[in-house]
Protein backbone atom coordinates (compact mmCIF):
# COMPACT_ATOMS: atom_id res chain seq x y z
CA UNK A 1 0.00 0.00 0.00
CA UNK A 2 1.46 3.27 -1.07
CA UNK A 3 2.40 5.55 1.86
CA UNK A 4 -0.78 7.73 3.38
CA UNK A 5 -0.06 11.21 3.10
CA UNK A 6 -1.36 13.79 5.13
CA UNK A 7 -5.10 15.25 5.22
CA UNK A 8 -6.00 18.27 3.57
CA UNK A 9 -9.42 19.19 5.10
CA UNK A 10 -11.11 18.89 8.15
CA UNK A 11 -14.97 18.86 8.36
CA UNK A 12 -15.63 19.91 11.97
CA UNK A 13 -19.01 18.93 13.10
CA UNK A 14 -19.59 21.51 16.21
CA UNK A 15 -23.18 20.74 16.49
CA UNK A 16 -26.31 18.36 15.44
CA UNK A 17 -28.62 21.19 16.61
CA UNK A 18 -29.97 23.03 13.80
CA UNK A 19 -33.24 25.23 13.10
CA UNK A 20 -34.02 23.39 9.97
CA UNK A 21 -35.88 20.27 8.98
CA UNK A 22 -34.62 19.25 5.61
CA UNK A 23 -35.73 15.86 4.62
CA UNK A 24 -32.96 15.55 2.69
CA UNK A 25 -30.72 15.56 5.79
CA UNK A 26 -27.40 13.23 5.36
CA UNK A 27 -26.95 13.25 9.03
CA UNK A 28 -27.08 10.21 10.83
CA UNK A 29 -30.90 9.27 12.10
CA UNK A 30 -29.06 9.01 15.80
CA UNK A 31 -28.12 12.50 16.67
CA UNK A 32 -25.60 13.88 19.51
CA UNK A 33 -27.08 15.35 22.16
CA UNK A 34 -26.08 18.69 23.27
CA UNK A 35 -24.95 17.49 26.44
CA UNK A 36 -22.65 15.14 24.59
CA UNK A 37 -20.60 17.74 22.27
CA UNK A 38 -17.21 18.56 22.61
CA UNK A 39 -15.92 21.81 25.00
CA UNK A 40 -14.74 24.66 23.54
CA UNK A 41 -11.11 23.17 24.90
CA UNK A 42 -11.75 20.03 23.36
CA UNK A 43 -12.67 21.71 19.81
CA UNK A 44 -9.38 24.18 20.02
CA UNK A 45 -7.21 20.67 20.90
CA UNK A 46 -8.92 18.98 18.08
CA UNK A 47 -7.57 22.53 15.98
CA UNK A 48 -3.96 21.97 17.30
CA UNK A 49 -3.56 18.17 16.49
CA UNK A 50 -5.23 18.94 12.41
CA UNK A 51 -2.74 21.26 12.27
CA UNK A 52 -0.43 19.56 13.34
CA UNK A 53 -1.07 16.55 11.19
CA UNK A 54 -0.93 18.99 7.91
CA UNK A 55 -4.64 20.02 7.50
CA UNK A 56 -5.08 23.74 5.46
CA UNK A 57 -9.19 24.14 5.41
CA UNK A 58 -11.44 24.18 8.09
CA UNK A 59 -14.87 23.66 7.43
CA UNK A 60 -16.97 24.49 10.32
CA UNK A 61 -20.35 22.51 10.04
CA UNK A 62 -23.04 20.86 11.87
CA UNK A 63 -26.31 21.24 11.99
CA UNK A 64 -25.77 24.44 12.61
CA UNK A 65 -22.45 25.99 14.01
CA UNK A 66 -23.97 29.41 14.70
CA UNK A 67 -25.83 27.24 17.60
CA UNK A 68 -22.62 27.22 19.73
CA UNK A 69 -21.80 30.52 21.72
CA UNK A 70 -18.48 29.84 21.58
CA UNK A 71 -18.11 29.90 17.89
CA UNK A 72 -16.33 33.19 17.71
CA UNK A 73 -13.44 31.50 19.86
CA UNK A 74 -13.01 28.62 17.86
CA UNK A 75 -12.73 30.75 14.72
CA UNK A 76 -10.21 32.92 16.71
CA UNK A 77 -8.55 29.68 17.39
CA UNK A 78 -8.71 28.44 13.95
CA UNK A 79 -7.28 31.43 12.26
CA UNK A 80 -4.22 31.74 15.11
CA UNK A 81 -3.13 28.23 14.06
CA UNK A 82 -3.49 29.70 10.17
CA UNK A 83 -5.83 27.62 8.42
CA UNK A 84 -8.04 28.61 5.42
CA UNK A 85 -11.44 28.72 7.80
CA UNK A 86 -14.89 27.97 5.73
CA UNK A 87 -18.45 28.78 8.10
CA UNK A 88 -21.30 26.71 6.58
CA UNK A 89 -24.52 27.79 7.52
CA UNK A 90 -28.57 28.07 7.21
CA UNK A 91 -28.14 31.75 7.08
CA UNK A 92 -30.35 31.60 10.33
CA UNK A 93 -28.44 33.97 12.98
CA UNK A 94 -25.61 35.23 10.29
CA UNK A 95 -26.55 39.00 11.03
CA UNK A 96 -24.35 41.86 10.08
CA UNK A 97 -22.65 42.81 13.51
CA UNK A 98 -22.33 38.49 13.96
CA UNK A 99 -20.67 37.94 10.80
CA UNK A 100 -18.84 41.07 10.75
CA UNK A 101 -17.02 39.66 14.31
CA UNK A 102 -16.81 36.60 12.50
CA UNK A 103 -14.64 38.11 9.60
CA UNK A 104 -12.59 40.16 12.20
CA UNK A 105 -11.72 36.66 14.17
CA UNK A 106 -11.05 34.96 10.64
CA UNK A 107 -14.01 33.89 8.50
CA UNK A 108 -12.22 33.53 5.09
CA UNK A 109 -15.69 32.11 3.06
CA UNK A 110 -18.91 31.06 3.87
CA UNK A 111 -21.19 28.52 2.34
CA UNK A 112 -24.83 29.46 2.45
CA UNK A 113 -27.28 26.73 2.42
CA UNK A 114 -30.69 27.23 -0.38
CA UNK A 115 -33.77 25.17 0.03
CA UNK A 116 -35.78 26.54 -2.67
CA UNK A 117 -35.58 29.54 -5.15
CA UNK A 118 -39.43 31.30 -3.63
CA UNK A 119 -40.43 31.83 -0.22
CA UNK A 120 -42.66 29.27 -0.32
CA UNK A 121 -40.46 26.26 -1.58
CA UNK A 122 -37.53 26.76 0.23
CA UNK A 123 -39.71 27.10 3.90
CA UNK A 124 -41.63 24.05 2.95
CA UNK A 125 -38.28 22.12 2.40
CA UNK A 126 -36.97 23.45 5.19
CA UNK A 127 -39.76 23.12 7.48
CA UNK A 128 -39.46 26.74 8.67
CA UNK A 129 -39.76 30.27 7.81
CA UNK A 130 -36.25 30.80 6.93
CA UNK A 131 -35.99 32.41 3.90
CA UNK A 132 -35.93 36.18 4.75
CA UNK A 133 -32.98 35.32 7.07
CA UNK A 134 -31.14 33.63 4.58
CA UNK A 135 -31.35 36.70 2.49
CA UNK A 136 -30.27 39.33 4.99
CA UNK A 137 -27.28 36.75 5.62
CA UNK A 138 -26.42 36.86 1.76
CA UNK A 139 -26.79 40.67 2.05
CA UNK A 140 -24.37 40.97 5.24
CA UNK A 141 -21.94 38.58 3.10
CA UNK A 142 -22.34 40.82 0.02
CA UNK A 143 -21.76 43.69 2.25
CA UNK A 144 -18.55 42.45 4.14
CA UNK A 145 -16.98 41.57 0.62
CA UNK A 146 -16.93 37.19 1.93
CA UNK A 147 -16.38 35.35 -0.86
CA UNK A 148 -19.48 33.20 -0.60
CA UNK A 149 -20.54 29.73 -2.03
CA UNK A 150 -24.62 29.03 -2.57
CA UNK A 151 -25.21 25.36 -1.68
CA UNK A 152 -28.65 23.86 -3.35
CA UNK A 153 -29.44 20.09 -2.42
CA UNK A 154 -31.72 19.19 -5.72
CA UNK A 155 -34.28 16.37 -5.52
CA UNK A 156 -37.67 16.09 -7.12
CA UNK A 157 -39.92 18.96 -5.42
CA UNK A 158 -37.27 21.42 -6.44
CA UNK A 159 -35.72 20.22 -9.49
CA UNK A 160 -37.93 22.20 -11.72
CA UNK A 161 -36.23 25.24 -9.76
CA UNK A 162 -32.95 24.98 -10.92
CA UNK A 163 -33.23 28.13 -13.84
CA UNK A 164 -34.09 30.17 -10.59
CA UNK A 165 -31.87 29.15 -8.34
CA UNK A 166 -29.10 29.97 -10.60
CA UNK A 167 -30.67 33.36 -11.04
CA UNK A 168 -31.11 33.81 -7.48
CA UNK A 169 -27.89 32.77 -6.75
CA UNK A 170 -26.27 35.52 -9.20
CA UNK A 171 -28.44 37.86 -7.33
CA UNK A 172 -27.24 36.80 -4.33
CA UNK A 173 -23.48 37.68 -5.49
CA UNK A 174 -22.16 34.17 -5.04
CA UNK A 175 -18.78 33.40 -6.65
CA UNK A 176 -19.72 29.63 -6.43
CA UNK A 177 -22.94 28.01 -6.96
CA UNK A 178 -23.15 23.91 -5.68
CA UNK A 179 -26.04 22.18 -7.49
CA UNK A 180 -25.67 19.00 -5.42
CA UNK A 181 -28.39 16.24 -6.04
CA UNK A 182 -29.44 14.51 -3.27
CA UNK A 183 -27.14 11.94 -1.67
CA UNK A 184 -29.07 9.03 0.18
CA UNK A 185 -27.22 8.56 3.63
CA UNK A 186 -28.69 9.18 7.07
CA UNK A 187 -32.31 10.66 7.19
CA UNK A 188 -31.91 11.09 3.11
CA UNK A 189 -32.59 7.71 3.06
CA UNK A 190 -35.62 7.50 4.43
CA UNK A 191 -37.47 9.60 2.14
CA UNK A 192 -35.35 8.07 -1.01
CA UNK A 193 -38.74 7.17 -2.64
CA UNK A 194 -40.39 10.76 -2.56
CA UNK A 195 -36.77 12.88 -3.28
CA UNK A 196 -35.43 10.87 -6.36
CA UNK A 197 -35.50 12.92 -9.09
CA UNK A 198 -37.66 11.36 -12.22
CA UNK A 199 -35.64 11.18 -15.55
CA UNK A 200 -37.22 14.08 -17.21
CA UNK A 201 -36.74 16.31 -14.54
CA UNK A 202 -32.86 15.14 -15.08
CA UNK A 203 -32.81 15.19 -18.70
CA UNK A 204 -34.30 18.72 -17.88
CA UNK A 205 -32.11 20.08 -15.80
CA UNK A 206 -28.40 19.81 -17.84
CA UNK A 207 -28.67 22.07 -20.88
CA UNK A 208 -30.21 24.57 -18.36
CA UNK A 209 -26.99 24.12 -16.48
CA UNK A 210 -24.83 23.73 -18.88
CA UNK A 211 -25.85 26.95 -20.82
CA UNK A 212 -25.36 28.91 -17.45
CA UNK A 213 -21.90 27.68 -16.93
CA UNK A 214 -20.97 28.63 -20.02
CA UNK A 215 -22.93 32.24 -20.16
CA UNK A 216 -20.83 32.64 -16.04
CA UNK A 217 -17.90 31.25 -16.60
CA UNK A 218 -15.29 33.56 -15.11
CA UNK A 219 -18.13 35.02 -12.60
CA UNK A 220 -19.87 32.38 -10.97
CA UNK A 221 -18.55 29.54 -10.80
CA UNK A 222 -21.49 26.43 -10.98
CA UNK A 223 -20.33 22.94 -9.46
CA UNK A 224 -23.60 20.00 -10.63
CA UNK A 225 -23.14 16.98 -8.51
CA UNK A 226 -24.86 14.43 -10.79
CA UNK A 227 -27.64 12.18 -9.51
CA UNK A 228 -25.30 8.88 -8.88
CA UNK A 229 -28.15 5.98 -9.25
CA UNK A 230 -28.70 7.57 -12.90
CA UNK A 231 -25.31 7.12 -13.79
CA UNK A 232 -23.28 4.19 -14.91
CA UNK A 233 -19.98 4.92 -13.22
CA UNK A 234 -20.32 5.83 -8.84
CA UNK A 235 -18.79 8.88 -7.94
CA UNK A 236 -15.15 9.17 -6.57
CA UNK A 237 -16.16 9.10 -2.95
CA UNK A 238 -14.06 10.90 -0.54
CA UNK A 239 -11.45 10.57 -3.34
CA UNK A 240 -10.82 7.52 -2.10
CA UNK A 241 -11.29 6.95 1.84
CA UNK A 242 -8.69 7.90 4.13
CA UNK A 243 -7.07 9.85 1.45
CA UNK A 244 -7.78 13.84 1.60
CA UNK A 245 -10.46 14.68 4.60
CA UNK A 246 -11.32 13.94 8.24
CA UNK A 247 -14.50 14.63 10.12
CA UNK A 248 -14.95 15.02 13.40
CA UNK A 249 -18.39 14.64 15.09
CA UNK A 250 -19.74 16.85 17.91
CA UNK A 251 -19.09 14.43 20.52
CA UNK A 252 -15.38 14.04 18.76
CA UNK A 253 -16.25 10.55 16.86
CA UNK A 254 -13.51 10.93 14.12
CA UNK A 255 -15.23 9.57 10.76
CA UNK A 256 -13.36 9.16 7.20
CA UNK A 257 -16.89 10.22 5.63
CA UNK A 258 -19.41 12.39 6.94
CA UNK A 259 -21.65 9.42 6.60
CA UNK A 260 -19.53 6.77 7.77
CA UNK A 261 -21.82 6.36 10.94
CA UNK A 262 -23.96 3.74 8.72
CA UNK A 263 -21.22 1.27 8.54
CA UNK A 264 -21.99 -0.38 11.62
CA UNK A 265 -19.39 -2.83 11.08
CA UNK A 266 -16.72 -0.20 10.86
CA UNK A 267 -14.96 0.53 14.74
CA UNK A 268 -15.13 4.25 15.24
CA UNK A 269 -12.61 5.85 17.19
CA UNK A 270 -13.26 9.40 19.09
CA UNK A 271 -10.68 12.44 19.82
CA UNK A 272 -11.82 12.11 23.11
CA UNK A 273 -9.40 9.21 24.10
CA UNK A 274 -7.20 8.61 20.90
CA UNK A 275 -5.01 11.39 18.94
CA UNK A 276 -5.90 12.42 15.69
CA UNK A 277 -2.57 11.51 13.82
CA UNK A 278 -3.17 8.16 15.55
CA UNK A 279 -6.44 7.85 13.93
CA UNK A 280 -5.65 9.11 10.44
CA UNK A 281 -2.45 6.96 10.25
CA UNK A 282 -3.15 3.98 12.34
CA UNK A 283 -6.79 3.41 12.78
CA UNK A 284 -8.79 -0.12 11.81
CA UNK A 285 -11.55 2.42 10.66
CA UNK A 286 -9.03 4.62 7.80
CA UNK A 287 -7.64 1.96 7.10
CA UNK A 288 -10.44 -0.15 6.39
CA UNK A 289 -10.38 0.96 2.44
CA UNK A 290 -7.07 2.82 1.29
CA UNK A 291 -5.71 2.19 -1.68
CA UNK A 292 -7.15 -1.01 -3.56
CA UNK A 293 -6.19 -4.02 -1.83
CA UNK A 294 -9.16 -4.32 -0.28
CA UNK A 295 -10.93 -4.31 -3.17
CA UNK A 296 -12.60 -7.73 -4.45
CA UNK A 297 -14.33 -8.12 -8.25
CA UNK A 298 -15.02 -6.82 -10.58
CA UNK A 299 -13.11 -3.44 -8.98
CA UNK A 300 -10.03 -5.38 -8.34
CA UNK A 301 -9.09 -5.91 -11.98
CA UNK A 302 -10.72 -2.86 -12.97
CA UNK A 303 -9.15 0.12 -14.85
CA UNK A 304 -11.33 2.55 -12.77
CA UNK A 305 -10.46 1.61 -9.90
CA UNK A 306 -7.62 4.33 -9.08
CA UNK A 307 -10.14 6.82 -11.01
CA UNK A 308 -13.36 5.95 -8.68
CA UNK A 309 -11.61 4.28 -6.41
CA UNK A 310 -14.79 1.22 -6.11
CA UNK A 311 -17.42 4.21 -5.78
CA UNK A 312 -18.76 4.71 -2.15
CA UNK A 313 -18.36 2.85 0.80
CA UNK A 314 -21.55 3.63 2.74
CA UNK A 315 -23.88 3.52 -0.17
CA UNK A 316 -22.47 0.04 -0.67
CA UNK A 317 -22.61 -0.84 2.78
CA UNK A 318 -26.58 0.79 3.07
CA UNK A 319 -27.80 -0.83 -0.44
CA UNK A 320 -25.84 -4.55 -0.19
CA UNK A 321 -24.96 -4.73 3.68
CA UNK A 322 -21.68 -5.13 2.60
CA UNK A 323 -18.88 -2.05 2.59
CA UNK A 324 -16.03 -3.83 0.56
CA UNK A 325 -18.75 -4.66 -2.28
CA UNK A 326 -18.54 -2.30 -5.12
CA UNK A 327 -20.78 -0.01 -5.55
CA UNK A 328 -24.23 -0.86 -6.46
CA UNK A 329 -24.33 2.25 -8.81
CA UNK A 330 -21.61 0.93 -10.97
CA UNK A 331 -22.66 -0.96 -13.97
CA UNK A 332 -20.22 -3.92 -13.13
CA UNK A 333 -21.70 -4.11 -9.75
CA UNK A 334 -23.61 -7.59 -9.67
CA UNK A 335 -25.93 -6.31 -7.51
CA UNK A 336 -26.55 -3.00 -10.19
CA UNK A 337 -30.12 -4.54 -10.27
CA UNK A 338 -31.12 -2.82 -6.62
CA UNK A 339 -30.20 0.76 -7.96
CA UNK A 340 -32.21 -0.33 -11.15
CA UNK A 341 -34.77 -1.30 -9.30
CA UNK A 342 -35.31 1.57 -6.81
CA UNK A 343 -34.95 3.95 -10.19
CA UNK A 344 -37.93 1.67 -11.99
CA UNK A 345 -40.16 2.29 -9.02
CA UNK A 346 -39.57 6.20 -8.86
CA UNK A 347 -43.32 6.80 -7.99
CA UNK A 348 -45.45 8.78 -10.77
CA UNK A 349 -47.21 11.35 -8.03
CA UNK A 350 -45.27 13.46 -5.31
CA UNK A 351 -44.88 11.19 -2.00
CA UNK A 352 -45.06 12.55 1.30
CA UNK A 353 -41.88 14.09 2.57
CA UNK A 354 -40.56 12.60 6.39
CA UNK A 355 -39.47 16.20 7.31
CA UNK A 356 -35.83 15.70 10.00
CA UNK A 357 -36.86 15.48 13.38
CA UNK A 358 -35.55 17.54 15.84
CA UNK A 359 -36.78 15.45 18.98
CA UNK A 360 -33.57 13.63 19.10
CA UNK A 361 -31.93 16.70 19.40
CA UNK A 362 -33.16 17.84 23.01
FE1 LIG B 1 -15.30 1.56 -10.40
FE2 LIG B 1 -15.28 -0.93 -9.38
FE3 LIG B 1 -17.13 -0.23 -11.18
FE4 LIG B 1 -14.58 -0.50 -11.93
S1 LIG B 1 -15.93 -2.13 -11.18
S2 LIG B 1 -15.97 1.16 -12.54
S3 LIG B 1 -13.52 0.27 -10.07
S4 LIG B 1 -16.85 0.63 -9.11
FE1 LIG C 1 -19.20 7.51 2.92
FE2 LIG C 1 -19.24 7.70 0.23
S1 LIG C 1 -20.55 8.68 1.70
S2 LIG C 1 -17.75 6.71 1.48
Amino acid sequence: MPETAAPLGLLAELTHRCPLHCPYCSNPLELVARQREMSTEQWCSVLDQARELGVLQVHLSGGEPLARNDLPEIVSHARGLGFYVNLVTSGVGLTKPRLADLVERGIDHVQLSLQGASETSNNAIAGARVFQHKLSAAEAIGELEVPLTVNAVLHRRNHGEIAELIAMAERLGADRLELANTQYYGWALRNREALMPTREQLDAAEPIVREATERLAGKMRIVYVVADYADAHPKPCMHGWGARQLTVAPDGTVLPCPAATAITTLDLSTVVDTPLAEIWYSSSSFNAFRGTDWMSEPCRSCPRKETDFGGCRCQAFLLTGDATATDPVCSLSPNRGLVDEVLAERPVVDVELSMRAPGSLR
